[in-house]
């Protein structure tokens, strides 16, 4: 069947505030991380069905959806994940927070890789937990941008650390580690008895012939040392239903987790269920392949339209996820690259300084959208950035 990602629905509805609704009509908003595209017809028939019957009551994890899960893993990876390791949790966000308040205490924090996603950064102000930081390390091709580990520092704040929270593949920069550097990483983690907790969010969002291998099947002794956290949420566009697995083979680490979880008494969202069933059963994979492909296309425009068309800016050639990350520091863009260009030009990019202190001259965009939406949005950077 073929699927089509040009025609969007309009999202600017009165009684929600969201990505579009949050901005005047004339501005194009391509910040927040989820994409203008609906959700494969698959999942969307599934939900109708839910909200047919008429009751939206609590739902639980099942043992059929558990075994779903473990046969996704064992298809895309190879992993022989157990199903009693699975918890489920209100969102990603929601169990690196958990994991977070398990693992660390005021004298052992968390260890981040910045740039990095903005919300890895709220979980010292929201847990109070030190926060350690081990800074990637930009190199410079032409008018391309790349990221890599400096392994030295790294070590040196594993030192200080219970919990590693790895972002992979990485957002803002649409890096995916390769299994040189996740082993490397893993090995310094075990060494000082840091726990990782990888963030595998975007994990099934890879671009052009991209590969993805999770962390925690590099080996048994990493594998017990890792909580792996995944989700249909990216991938499949249904961030909205608040569902997320936390993969724990850990018995002892699993039990502490739960318990916290349990703790804080939250539900999961039956319809966020039914949308994982459907994406973890392989249902709506011909269209993910499709889906796969038109942000690839998508990518590849941007990389072009930008070395063509925008002088100044340097670019990442994402290897998954949706977002490019743009290096705007010899433009000199006052008062900040993302007010410049949301007052200048009428496009809302997320700001740099989010991602990491030393980012303020950067802007992350969102590429999940229309070929015509982002057109539209180049064309108005090269025009504001053509009257400066
Ligand atoms: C790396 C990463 N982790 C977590 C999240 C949020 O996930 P959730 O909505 O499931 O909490 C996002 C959303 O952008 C993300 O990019």
């Amino acid at each position: 069947m073929p699927y089509q990602f040009d025609s969007l629905p309009s999202r600017r509805i009165p009684y929600t505030t969201n990505k579009w609704s949050l901005y005047p009509k004339d501005v194009i908003p391509m910040w927040i991380a989820d994409m203008d595209i609906p959700t494969a017809p698959q999942i969307i028939a599934a939900l109708r069905k839910q909200v047919e019957q008429g009751v939206l009551g609590y739902e639980l994890l099942s043992k059929h959806l558990l075994e779903t899960i473990t046969a996704r893993m064992k298809k895309l990876y190879g992993w022989e994940v157990d199903p009693q390791s699975i918890v489920y949790t209100a969102g990603v966000s929601n169990g690196y927070n958990i994991a977070a308040r398990v693992l660390c205490s005021s004298e052992r924090g968390y260890l981040i890789q910045t740039p990095v996603y903005n919300e890895f950064h709220e979980t010292h102000e929201k847990t109070g937990l030190p926060q350690l930081v081990s800074p990637l390390v930009m190199r410079t091709e032409g008018r391309r941008i790349r990221y890599e580990v400096d392994f030295d520092d790294f070590r040196i704040q594993t030192q200080k650390a219970a919990m590693f929270l790895l972002c992979h593949p990485h957002n803002p920069v649409g890096h995916i580690f390769n299994e040189a550097e996740l082993r490397r990483m893993a090995e310094i983690c075990l060494e000082n008895n840091v726990t990782i907790v990888a963030d595998q969010i975007h994990g099934e969002l890879l671009l052009g012939d991209a590969k993805f291998t999770p962390l925690a099947i590099l080996s048994p002794e990493i594998e017990k040392q890792t909580i792996t956290l995944i989700s249909a949420s990216k991938a499949f566009n249904v961030p909205g239903l608040s569902c997320a697995f936390a993969i724990i083979p850990n018995v002892d680490l699993r039990k502490r987790f739960f318990d916290t979880a349990n703790g804080m008494s939250f539900e999961i969202s039956s319809t966020g269920l039914t949308a994982a069933y459907v994406a973890y059963a392989g249902r709506a994979d011909a269209w993910l392949r499709a889906l796969r492909r038109h942000l690839t296309d998508n990518r590849d425009y941007l990389l072009k339209f930008v070395d063509e068309n925008l002088p100044g800016i340097r670019i990442t050639r994402p290897d998954a996820t949706y977002l490019a990350w743009l290096d705007c520091s010899e433009l000199n863009l006052k008062p900040t690259p993302q007010q410049f260009f949301h007052k200048q030009a009428g496009v809302v990019f997320s700001a740099g300084e989010k991602f990491g202190k030393e980012a303020g001259s950067f802007v992350r965009l969102n590429f999940g959208t229309s070929r015509s939406i982002l057109v539209k949005g180049l064309k108005r950077m090269r025009k504001a950035l053509a009257s400066e």
